[in-house]
């Protein structure tokens, strides 16, 4: 099939290729020229485990092309996305100016009868503004050309977004035009195997099962990060709780660790989102600004007790940071819970010798060249001359240091630990004092 992806952000870029890598000819359009001048010339603009092979043996089989030339490339999709970014307005609400750009791009150059596909997320209704745009547009031209607006919200996790599109658990097609249907359910056909991972509704269910999607677990989250704190308060420690909860079926194992909150560029924007469009059809979603309270309030959990640590008094202090991304396998740091706490070090006097596999870059991009702010190449050298250290993210490669080495390393032997990842008696027991997120044992013991 001929498809054509507006937008090569995470989502675009990732369902583009694999789309294409399922022997369907696609065209990506995107406005920035400098990036689709870079990816033109195989330069992937994100880091995202396995994009970067899928993306050059496609380009280079002629299945995936980059333009920013939109009258082409609309004319080549039998099935046109929409997947251009989101952003949170001032008030919380998703913008939908480039969604609504693309809509409008797309009714003035569309030529033959055609499936136009949102994949972004956007809010319950937007589906009809963008089919009122596109009819608006064609009516200017003087044209009457017949086309569907479908609903196909993604799922993909930073990180493993390759895999998730590959092996979907569930594709969620919010249309009613059978007609439509039809022609997305050839074109997932590939991805569609084993048992029908096809879930059909209508537009506006499509559109809101990606918000609540995202806010339960974002309120699994922030459920946990509670029950942390509590558990910090009555000496318990956390992460048997977890254990002992998870163990039942009905909670699952899956997306239940306490931590220094959640970031990335979906669950703070979309639990805003979703409150805000509660908000606008008159219902005051409070569970959902509690879970935006809970996850705000435990940004600043790591940075508190390492305050209280150290007596209040962090001038002049260096603290080594384990972890810029926002979760591991990942070069983003947008909300990125480190973020909080890098600002909340440096406005304390602290200088900070940070190391993250991936996100080294991105940190110098957002803060540039700055003194308390030391960005090291190993992780073992953010450590060398610092006082403390505290681990953000979760990277496969912090979870078993040599203690004993930690230990000689740091003047003053003590981990700041906001994943939970590490065992405190094997921490004390190389000399450490041991800081978790609701484990209240340790924290007693390293007073
Ligand atoms: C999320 C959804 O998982 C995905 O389905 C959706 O399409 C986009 O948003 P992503 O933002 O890439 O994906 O990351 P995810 O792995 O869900 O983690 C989000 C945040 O929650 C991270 O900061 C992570 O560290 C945190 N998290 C996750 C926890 O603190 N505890 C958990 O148990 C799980």
């Amino acid at each position: 099939m001929n498809v054509t992806v507006f937008g090569t952000g995470y989502v675009g870029l990732v369902t583009g290729t694999c789309l294409a890598e399922m022997g369907n000819t696609v065209v990506c359009v995107d406005v920035d020229a400098a990036k689709v001048e870079r990816l033109n010339q195989g330069q992937i603009p994100i880091y995202e485990p396995g994009l970067e092979e899928l993306v050059l043996a496609n380009h280079a089989a002629g299945r995936l092309a980059f333009t920013t030339d939109p009258a082409p490339a609309i004319a080549h999709g039998d099935v046109i996305f929409i997947a251009v970014g989101t952003p949170p307005d001032e008030d919380g609400s998703a913008d939908l100016r480039h969604v609504l750009a693309v809509a409008r791009t797309i009714g003035l150059h569309l030529g033959a009868a055609s499936i136009i596909v949102n994949k972004s997320t956007v809010p319950v209704g937007t589906a009809d503004r963008v089919r009122d745009t596109i009819a608006a547009a064609l009516r200017e031209r003087g044209v009457d050309i017949g086309f569907d607006v479908v609903s196909n919200p993604e799922f993909l996790k930073e990180g493993d977004a390759v895999n998730d599109c590959m092996r979907p658990d569930r594709i969620v097609i919010g249309s009613s035009s059978p007609a439509a249907v039809a022609v997305l359910r050839r074109l997932y056909a590939p991805f569609n195997r084993n048992h029908d991972r096809i879930v059909l509704m209508d537009v506006r269910s499509a559109e809101l099962t990606k918000y609540a999607a995202n806010a339960m677990l974002a309120t699994k989250i922030s459920f946990m990060n509670e029950m942390a704190n509590i558990a910090e308060r009555v000496g318990a420690d956390i992460e048997l709780v977890r254990h002992g909860i998870g163990s039942d079926p009905r909670i699952g194992y899956h997306f239940i660790y306490p931590g220094v909150g959640y970031g990335g560029s979906c669950f703070p924007k979309d639990v805003q989102a979703l409150d805000r469009i509660a908000r606008d059809h008159g219902y005051t979603a409070r569970l959902l600004q509690s879970v935006e309270q809970v996850n705000a309030a435990q940004k600043n959990r790591l940075f508190e007790l390492i305050a209280q640590h150290f007596g209040g008094n962090l001038a002049g202090r260096t603290i080594a940071l384990w972890g810029l991304a926002f979760k591991p396998n990942t070069d983003d740091m947008r909300e990125a819970p480190s973020r909080r706490l890098l600002e909340q070090l440096w406005q304390a006097g602290a200088t900070v010798r940070a190391y993250d596999p991936e996100a080294r870059e991105e940190a110098r991009h957002i803060y540039g060249e700055r003194a308390d702010l030391v960005l090291c190449e190993q992780a073992q050298q953010a450590v060398a001359g610092a006082d403390a250290l505290a681990v953000v993210t979760e990277w496969k490669a912090f979870r078993s240091p040599d203690f004993k080495r930690l230990a000689a390393t740091l003047k003053q032997p003590v981990i700041f630990d906001g994943r939970n990842i590490y065992d405190p008696a094997a921490v004390e027991a190389a000399g450490i004092a041991y800081y978790g997120i609701g484990r209240g044992r340790s924290v007693a013991h390293s007073r």
